[in-house]
């Protein structure tokens, strides 16, 4: 992929380099006590019965796992290929493969037409790396009738 910009490439080289081991920062009683359960509860009540759901910015599967896990068909969205290989692998031994399509890109240039998906889900700061945060915001919308877009995330020093 061609991302002439910086800083969208010291966002691809620390993400894959971290991939493998990303999911252990999750791994210690401040996010399974605190974080998910908060964010979960933030989640949960706007989730369609059915339908497809984009997370954008879905890094290993964090939350693609609980809501494929509901039935629900996902784009799992991200600009690191080995954040995707992780989340492949976890998805598979899972056996939620066939309700999970994985796609590289970056989220300021989503190329899907309006209203291809029924919730679009950016959590865990995906959008705070974005050299224009708004475009990448206007370009998750996905029009007028979308479900409300919940973000929310401090920006890391990448
Ligand atoms: C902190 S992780 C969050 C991953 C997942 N959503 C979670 O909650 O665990 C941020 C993710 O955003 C992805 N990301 C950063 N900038 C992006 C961009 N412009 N387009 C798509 N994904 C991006 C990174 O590759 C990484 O997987």
């Amino acid at each position: 992929m061609d991302y002439p910009e910086d800083q969208n490439r010291r966002v691809i080289d620390y993400y894959d380099k971290s991939a493998e081991s990303y999911d252990r920062e999750y791994d210690n009683p401040y996010f399974k006590r605190l974080y998910d359960r908060i964010t979960w509860r933030y989640i949960e009540p706007y989730l369609p019965d059915e339908g497809v759901v984009l997370d954008a910015g879905g890094g290993t599967g964090k939350w693609t796992i609980p809501l494929a896990e509901r039935g629900l068909r996902l784009t799992l969205y991200d600009v690191s290929s080995e954040m995707l290989d992780v989340a492949r692998r976890k998805i598979r031994e899972r056996g939620l493969q066939a309700l999970v399509t994985f796609k590289q890109g970056d989220i300021c240039r989503i190329d899907y037409p309006e209203d291809s998906f029924d919730f679009v889900l950016a959590e865990g700061d995906p959008i705070s790396y974005c050299i224009d945060p708004d475009k990448a915001v206007s370009e998750l919308g996905q029009g007028p009738e979308a479900e409300p877009l919940r973000c929310c995330g401090r920006r890391q020093p990448i």
